[in-house]
C-alpha cells in the first residue's frame, strides 16, 4: 500500500495532514521498524538511545514521558532506569507501532510502563507531571513543531528535562554534502536491493532536508521558553541530541 501524497511533498506538510501521513506511514511500517532502523543508523541507534538516557538525568522514581515512543525501545531503557518506583508513558500516533511495543514490554515484564495513542502536540496528560520527556525521531514528524514543544512544557515539572534525538545535517559543507547523496541516493537503493518500504526512505530524507539542523534547534528550543539548551553531534553531525530544562518559573501557562 502506498500513501496518496509524495514523500518530498509530505515533508512540508504541517497540522493534520502531516500527522495522518505519518500515522499511514508508521502503521505501515510497524513490523520491520527496529530492523529497518539498525539498517538506517549502521548498528548505532541502541547506543544513541543509551546516550539520551543517561543525558537526561533518569534515576530510580522518575517519571518519565515518550513522546512518538514508537516500538517502544526508548520507554524500555528508561523503565530500566526508574526501576519500578518510577513510571514510564509512551505516547504514539501509530496504533500498529505501540502494539509492538506493548508486546516489547510485555516479554520484558515491565508492568510500570504504559503506552497511549495521542499526539505529542496535544497529550492530554497532567500539567507539571513529569521529570523527564523525550522524543527518539519524533519531533522532525510532528505537524507542528512549535505546538510540540508548547506541550512538552507543559507536562515537564518546572525544573525537569526534554531530551531530544533527530536526524539532522553536519556543519561542516563537505560532509553535509555527503551525508545528502547518502540519504538522497545510497539509502533508497539500499531500499530497493533490501525490498523495503521506497517511501519511508525517502520521506527520511526529505523531512530532514526540512528539519533544524542542529544550532538551529537549539535556538527554536530557547525562543519556545527552555533553558540550559545545549546539543551534542552524532555521527558526524548526521544526528543530534539535544537536552533542555523547564525553567523553574515558566512564562509557559497550564
Ligand atoms: C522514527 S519513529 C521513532 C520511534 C522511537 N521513538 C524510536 O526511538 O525508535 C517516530 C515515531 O513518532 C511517531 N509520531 C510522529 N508524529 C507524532 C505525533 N505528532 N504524536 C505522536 N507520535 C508521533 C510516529 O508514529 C513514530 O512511531
Amino acid at each position: 500500500m502506498t500513501t496518496s501524497v509524495d514523500a518530498r511533498h509530505a515533508a512540508r506538510l504541517t497540522g493534520a495532514e502531516k500527522e495522518r501521513y505519518v500515522r499511514a506511514l508508521f502503521d505501515r511500517i510497524a513490523t520491520p521498524y527496529d530492523r529497518l532502523n539498525r539498517r538506517i543508523s549502521l548498528g548505532r541507534d541502541e547506543r544513541w538511545r543509551s546516550m539520551l538516557v543517561e543525558e537526561s538525568g533518569a534515576a530510580a522514581g522518575y517519571s518519565v514521558v515518550d513522546l512518538g515512543t514508537g516500538t517502544g525501545e526508548l520507554a524500555v531503557q528508561f523503565a530500566h532506569a526508574t526501576g519500578p518506583e518510577g513510571r514510564v508513558t509512551g505516547v504514539d500516533l501509530s496504533a500498529n507501532m505501540l502494539a509492538v511495543a506493548e508486546e516489547k514490554v510485555k516479554r520484558a515484564g515491565l508492568s510500570h510502563v504504559e503506552f497511549r495513542q495521542g499526539n505529542a502536540c496535544a497529550t492530554g496528560l497532567p500539567a507539571s507531571s513529569a521529570d523527564i520527556v523525550s522524543m527518539g525521531w519524533c519531533l522532525r514528524n510532528c505537524g507542528d513543531l512549535h505546538a510540540a514543544l508548547h506541550e512538552v512544557l507543559r507536562i515537564l515539572k518546572p525544573g525537569g528535562v526534554f531530551v531530544c534525538l533527530d536526524m539532522s545535517r553536519p556543519s561542516f559543507a563537505p560532509v553535509r554534502g555527503l551525508f545528502f547523496l547518502h540519504r538522497h541516493l545510497v539509502l533508497p537503493l539500499q531500499a530497493r536491493f533490501a525490498g523495503a518500504d521506497r517511501e519511508a526512505y525517502r520521506y527520511l530524507a526529505c523531512s530532514t532536508d526540512h528539519f533544524p539542523d542542529r544550532r538551529g534547534l537549539e535556538h527554536v528550543l530557547r525562543t519556545a521558553g527552555f533553558n540550559g539548551v545545549g546539543s551534542r553531534a552524532l555521527m558526524l553531525g548526521a544526528v543530534a541530541l539535544h537536552r533542555a530544562e523547564k525553567p523553574e518559573h515558566p512564562y509557559v501557562t497550564d
